[in-house]
């Protein structure tokens, strides 16, 4: 998933575009590249690796313009090198930068290499180039041509693109992946999200699947997927700058964690205010709740798991059966489907393409109301459900999730007690207990991360190590596996995630003096079930390093590290037990070096398949 922008202007756009590109580098930073309008033609520099070192070499050559496109990679089709970095340009006339997969790329290449073209890359976006210039030479018309070339393209795509000959306009389309307008006074912007425009302009306007548009400094023209006219709401984005800022933190994934208490109280606030009613997920909500069966949620990664943890709370409290699936597995599955199960989709982006098309799929399959719970207000999964719960965890540019991950938690905790509120099971005590649990839990969550001294200890530790087991129980079991993610994601080291039970089943035979095994072990009704799984892996020599409560007895012994939770409200425990597990991997991969906020190989928002 790449970053692009454009940019139309009387002033000079090369730090504009520059700028943005580095608000979009968590979605992709292989590479980095911009092409510009000058007297001399279509000046373009790229480089490999960060738009920093990009931005060096613009520099040097002082490259100045009025309009320009630009873009950051996270390599699918072609090898991390120079010339497969974008922009790609055709035959010195035409530029185009993309996000998003062209699986008909093949059957284009052959029949643009007929045509007498000459590809310089491996990538998949080449072909858009060479189409776009094909049909540029009939038409004389930037719009019309990149309108012709993108109804022969099958995949997903956002484009930017430029012509030699039309200083006054841009063109660009969506397909699958996000694409918006920046909307200035005199000058336009067009960027894979609102990040990138926010230092010129909070207006924008969100393109739909299939739209095309013509982006001159004074005008925008869209066309929609059936080449019809069309108009485009215009937003005024709340995300701050601030937000997108490290303030005093060395990384955004730190900052982020500290954020948590912050992003569960703004999250809370429209909960405590309201209380556990179904307006807090759309004015529809009361009636649609009314005809839910059981609820279908679908997910990746991080997102995935805060449905697994939600399964129990969903049939614990609401007396509903839940079924949590993987997006990208229930995309292409014959699934059974219930009309009045509800759909959840989370997703913090709310553009990973896995669970979009998946969205999709549940639609098709006849599902009749689906609720998205996500972080990013306009996004397109939620434009594609009924119904929204924004999650107000702020702007989350680490790629490994953390904040996003509690408030999901609390929004699915808030839907359990609704719909069980909703279906006559919540009796008054009960609904003041939980109001109490959520009031709370800001405060435990900080109190969890006032352990960071003592987890700081046992990361270094873990930065020695080549494996970790993680292991956890009943609700906890799926933040064992978010503990597990973490620590893969930034440190790079190999770790699996078991519920403690299973171990004896095969995963038991990992175990041995170099292999960490984290607990998580909170004071319920498991504890007894968890102390056994302990001892299976102390009886084989592995090292344990316990979370458990203040009051389940604990205590260091050989082989056994033992970090004491704070008191929380047992209810919300999974929310306050994936607090340490965040700082283990954190400060582990610190230890380790690696790039914590820009991870090898991975990219914050999945916009391909
Ligand atoms: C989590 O740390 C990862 N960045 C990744 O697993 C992520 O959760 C997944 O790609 C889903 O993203 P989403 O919530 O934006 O849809």
């Amino acid at each position: 998933m790449c970053g692009v922008v454009g940019a139309i202007a009387a002033r000079n756009i090369v730090p504009l575009l520059i700028d943005g590109l580095r608000r979009l580098e968590y979605r992709g930073y292989d590479s980095a590249g911009i092409a510009v309008l000058t007297e001399q033609g279509i000046e373009r520099v790229r480089r490999v690796g960060r738009v920093a070192e990009m931005q060096a070499a613009a520099e040097a050559v002082e490259l100045a313009a009025g309009l320009g496109i630009g873009h950051t990679r996270w390599a699918t089709h072609g090898g991390v090198t120079e010339p497969n970095a974008h922009p790609h340009i055709s035959r010195d006339q035409i530029a185009v930068v993309h996000n998003g997969i062209i699986e008909n790329h093949e059957a284009q290449r052959e029949r643009l290499l007929a045509l007498g073209y000459e590809f310089t890359s491996q990538t998949d976006t080449e072909v858009i180039a060479h189409l776009i210039h094909y049909y540029y030479q009939s038409t004389a018309d930037l719009f019309e041509a990149t309108r012709l070339a993108v109804r022969e393209l099958s995949g997903a795509y956002a484009i930017c693109v430029m012509a030699l000959d039309r200083p006054e306009e841009l063109a660009c389309a969506r397909m699958g992946c996000p694409l918006l307008i920046g909307l200035g006074e005199g000058e336009n912007f067009i960027a894979s999200d609102v990040s990138a425009v926010l230092s010129a302009t909070r207006r924008v306007m969100f393109l739909e699947e299939g739209d095309v548009a013509r982006v001159s400094r004074q005008t925008v023209q869209v066309i929609d997927g059936q080449d019809q006219p069309c108009e485009r709401p215009v937003l005024l984005s709340d995300v701050s700058l601030a937000s997108l800022e490290l303030g005093p933190y060395s990384h955004f994934m730190q900052k982020e964690i500290h954020e948590q208490p912050k992003a569960l109280s703004d999250t809370l606030e429209q909960i405590l205010e309201q209380g556990f009613t179904p307006d807090l997920f759309g004015e529809q909500a009361a009636s649609r709740f009314n005809e839910v069966t059981g609820l279908l949620i679908l997910a990746c990664g991080t997102s995935y798991y805060a449905g697994l943890t939600a399964k129990y709370w969903i049939e614990g409290i609401a007396g509903l059966p839940c079924h949590v699936e993987i997006a990208s597995e229930y995309r292409y599955r014959d699934a059974w489907a219930d009309p009045n199960y509800l759909v959840v989709t989370l997703s913090q982006s709310g553009e990973t393409l896995d669970t979009a098309e998946a969205l999709k799929r549940a639609k098709e399959l006849g599902h009749k109301t689906t609720l998205s719970i996500c972080n990013v207000m306009g996004s397109a999964i939620p434009r594609a459900s009924d119904l929204v719960f924004y999650t107000r965890a702020g702007a989350e540019i680490g790629v490994a999730s953390t904040k996003a991950f509690t408030t999901q938690l609390l929004a699915l905790f808030t839907l359990a007690v609704t719909l069980a509120k909703q279906r006559q099971r919540l009796d008054e005590a009960t609904e003041t207990s939980y109001l109490d649990a959520l009031r709370h839990l800001p405060g435990s969550v900080q109190h969890a991360l006032n352990l960071e001294p003592q987890i700081t200890l046992w990361a270094e530790q873990f930065a020695k190590r080549h494996h970790a087991l993680f292991l956890g129980r009943g609700v906890h079991y799926p933040i064992a596996l978010e503990g597990a993610l973490k620590l893969k994601e930034i440190t790079y080291i190999h770790a699996e995630a078991y519920p403690a039970g299973e171990l004896k089943h095969g995963p038991l035979a990992l175990v041995d003096e170099d292999m960490p095994v984290v607990v998580i072990a909170p004071n319920d009704s498991l504890l007894e079930k968890v102390k056994s799984n302990m001892q299976e892996v102390r009886a084989r020599g592995g090292e344990l390093f316990v979370f458990a409560d203040l009051d389940s007895h604990f205590h260091d012994s050989e082989g056994v590290h033992v970090i004491r939770t704070p008191r929380h409200v047992g209810v919300l425990s999974p929310v306050v037990h994936a607090i340490p597990v965040q700082l283990l991997a954190y400060h582990a991969a610190l230890a380790r070096g690696t790039d914590v906020d820009k991870p090898r190989n991975l990219a914050k928002s999945v916009t391909v398949e």
